[in-house]
């Protein structure tokens, strides 16, 4: 513990100065109605040892019971039964408090039940919810607006899932690949990484790697090559030979394969290649967008702009389905009424909520939160004796596991004992998404049980 407390405090006073305080809900001094009085923003016994006190009767059983009988078993979850969040925290049907470091897969980006978002919401929810496309609401232009303009962009298309939006840039880089490009009828080639995660649609599914996600799920469509990612000399060599390359689709930073970060500079060489062959550069910033690495997109840490964004997860504050394509005027000529669209896309409460979503972006106190905060969490998690590697970038954090300390799903359970829930990627690979508010409080909350796990040479 003493190693923590004496690392979080020298980089803390590293750091230029900067409240975490203001980041806090107004309401934070209040956890789930059971009075929290006072400036920090742990839940109420979390420096007390009935954090981990079992309550008498498990209320979490019957859940489980019905998870087992009546759930697809598509998922491998914890055995732990969330009632309510607030924040980075969650308390289960048995009362026990946990830090919830995934942040529902990085879409909670501003914690549990903001209120600024709960309210937008709840405002929203008493107007109306959905319009359609077929008609206009007043919501949808105001929120396109200002997406376009975090982006700086000039066009927006709403969608539900992130999946979905993926495969709507696809559909728009083969169509402007025929109508504006040229390439010939039913010839176009997208590039791909290898390590790929864009969603579990079977066209995406058809390009991942994985063999457990692909594997007898096809046949798939073709149209995609893959190459290896992070290697911009690669991607010079496929634009090189072929032509009828529309596209590359791409994650700034892949979250599913373990936080891999590219090489410094391989951003831009995209940006550079993709301008001289014609082909568009097409950034999955679904996970990495909207503040989650220190920045408000991951292609923002190179000074780039792709020529189309994908977005998702936090644009609905982690309330619901909420997903855009963002690119310029000229791109999306080429869509034209009736050809793409979807019930919810664009409906009024998702356009409000995002509204509020990009007005706290553009305060920019969670991406500096994200950055500050971020950078004690790797030094800290890098030097625990059970770690082999780690990649951060803001609060996005992949940690290796060194050999013989167990498997990344191992250790993920010991740390649920404690009250710290993340998930493995890989075998042997934790990640960490929490919210992009957390205070450091928490965080040394977080490392001091994080450290029980993974700083015991006995492990
Ligand atoms: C980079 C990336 N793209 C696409 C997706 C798919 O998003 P969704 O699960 O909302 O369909 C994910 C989900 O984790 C992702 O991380």
């Amino acid at each position: 513990m003493a190693t923590v407390t004496k690392i979080a405090q020298g980089l803390k006073s590293a750091l230029t100065p900067f409240s975490v305080r203001t980041m806090l809900p107004r309401t934070g001094d209040v956890w789930m109605g059971s009075s929290l009085r006072g400036k920090h923003t742990l839940p109420p016994h979390a420096t007390q040892s009935s954090i981990i006190c079992q309550p008498p009767k498990d209320q979490a059983k019957a859940h489980l019971t019905l998870m087992e009988q009546y759930s697809a078993h598509n998922y491998h979850p914890l055995p732990v039964v969330i009632a309510e969040g607030q924040g980075i925290w969650v308390k289960d049907v048995n009362g026990k408090t946990y830090a919830d470091m995934l942040g529902g897969f990085a879409a909670c980006s501003f914690g549990h039940s903001n209120p600024r978002i709960i309210q937008a919401a709840k405002t929203q929810l008493d107007r109306i919810t959905l319009t359609t496309r077929v008609f206009n609401n007043d919501q949808l232009g105001l929120y396109f607006q200002d997406l376009a303009q975090l982006c700086g962009m000039e066009n927006v298309l709403a969608a539900n899932g992130g999946a979905e939006a993926v495969e709507t840039a696809i559909k728009l880089a083969r169509k402007w690949g025929y109508e504006i490009k040229g390439v010939p009828h039913d010839q176009a080639v997208i590039l791909v990484c290898t390590g790929n995660f864009h969603g579990r649609p079977i066209s995406i599914t058809g390009f991942s790697n994985d063999p457990n996600s692909r594997n007898n799920f096809g046949p798939y469509p073709a149209g995609f090559r893959h190459v290896p990612f992070g290697d911009a000399a690669a991607v010079e060599t496929a634009m090189r030979e072929d032509k009828n390359i529309v596209g590359i689709l791409f994650e700034p930073i892949q979250g599913e394969a373990g936080v891999v970060i590219p090489p410094d500079g391989y951003i831009k060489s995209l940006r550079a290649l993709c301008t001289e062959h014609n082909v568009l550069m097409i950034a999955d910033e679904i996970q990495s967008g909207l503040g989650r690495t220190g920045k408000t997109f991951a292609c923002d840490h190179e000074d780039v702009k792709p020529d189309v964004f994908i977005l998702a997860k936090g644009l609905s504050g982690g309330l619901f389905p909420s997903s855009a394509v963002v690119s310029s005027r000229k791109i999306f000529s080429v869509i034209k009424p009736g050809q793409h669209g979807s019930t919810f896309g664009g409906n009024p409460l998702a356009a409000a909520v995002g509204r509020e979503v990009i007005s706290m972006l553009q305060e920019g106190t969670y991406q500096e939160n994200s950055r500050n905060i971020g950078a004690i969490f790797a030094s800290c998690v890098s030097r625990f004796s059970a770690i082999k590697e780690v990649r951060a970038r803001g609060l996005w954090l992949g940690a290796d596991l060194k050999p013989g300390f167990g498997t990344a799903q191992e250790m993920k359970e010991k740390l649920m004992q404690e009250g710290v829930l993340c998930k493995e990627a890989k075998t042997s690979t934790l990640r960490f998404s929490p919210a992009l508010s957390m205070t450091l409080d928490e965080l040394h909350w977080v490392l001091e049980r994080m450290e029980r796990v993974l700083d015991r040479n006995e492990n």
